[in-house]
């Protein structure tokens, strides 16, 4: 592999482990154009990437809803761009905050939200705009355990109805391996993609009762985080 080759299948959840500054969000932020790559080819759908495009949604850690309008508000915000009827914006945010749960809560404001229930917002926020890609860099970092093992639930939902093309950021394995079809790893900076890994288990994926294949395959990945890790002490 040459140093950051990575590709993402139409319809594929992609996750990309590393460890803290190896380039993770700076990869994602070159994906939605947000920052310019000094080397390189970059294409989405065959069009090279070199500025933020409508059919790639981002979606970050800090959920980064306007906090004076409200749920509905800010996804309606979002759709200013696409859809000039302001009836049918308001429909396509009431139906986007539905499809994450959110419907009762649609005319409160972030501050009167939960984290999980923010990060909800932004997802509606994001989906409503319908684009092919979603990127996502550690959207449940800021979490608490149950309610990242819920969003995981949700966003496999959403991902099985929808199969968009899906770039998940994070550095926990377990998430990772809960999420996506295909795990790339990144070493320590300068980051470099080291290895691919399939992960050939069947959804939903339960935490209950973690099959074999599994804990087989997290070894696998904490290893070569691990390898990386003491090749960077030597
Ligand atoms: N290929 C690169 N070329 C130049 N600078 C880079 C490159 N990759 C990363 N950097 C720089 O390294 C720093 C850390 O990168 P970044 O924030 O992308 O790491 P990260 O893997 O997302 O870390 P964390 O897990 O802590 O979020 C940034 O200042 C970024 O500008
Ligand atoms: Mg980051």
């Amino acid at each position: 592999m040459t140093p950051t080759d990575l590709r993402l299948e139409p319809g594929t959840f992609t996750a990309l482990i590393g460890p803290s500054g190896c380039g993770k969000s700076t990869l994602l932020n070159a994906v939605a154009g947000f920052v310019q790559l000094s080397n390189g080819a970059l294409t989405v759908d065959g069009r090279h990437v070199d500025r933020p495009h409508p059919s790639v949604g981002v979606i970050f850690q800090n959920f980064a809803l306007f906090p004076w309008f409200t749920a509905r508000g800010n996804v309606e915000f979002a759709l200013k761009r696409f859809v000039r009827s302001k009836p049918e914006r308001r429909e396509r945010a009431m139906a986007a905050l539905k499809e994450v749960g959110l419907e009762q809560h649609a005319e409160k404001y972030p501050g009167q939200l939960s984290g999980g229930m923010k990060q909800r917002v932004a997802i509606a926020r994001t989906l409503s705009a319908d684009p092919d890609v979603l990127l996502m860099d550690e959207p449940f970092g800021a979490l608490d355990a149950q309610t990242r093992l819920r969003m995981h639930e949700l966003l496999t939902d959403l991902w099985m109805q929808r199969r968009k093309t899906v770039l998940f950021v994070t550095h926990d394995v377990d998430e990772a391996l809960r999420l996506a079809d295909v795990v790339y790893v990144m070493s320590a900076s300068p980051g470099r993609i080291i290895r691919k890994v399939d992960v050939d288990l069947d959804r939903p994926r339960s935490v209950e009762r973690l099959d074999p294949r599994f804990l087989e395959l997290r070894g696998e990945l904490l290893g070569l985080l691990r390898h990386d890790e003491l090749t960077q002490e030597e």
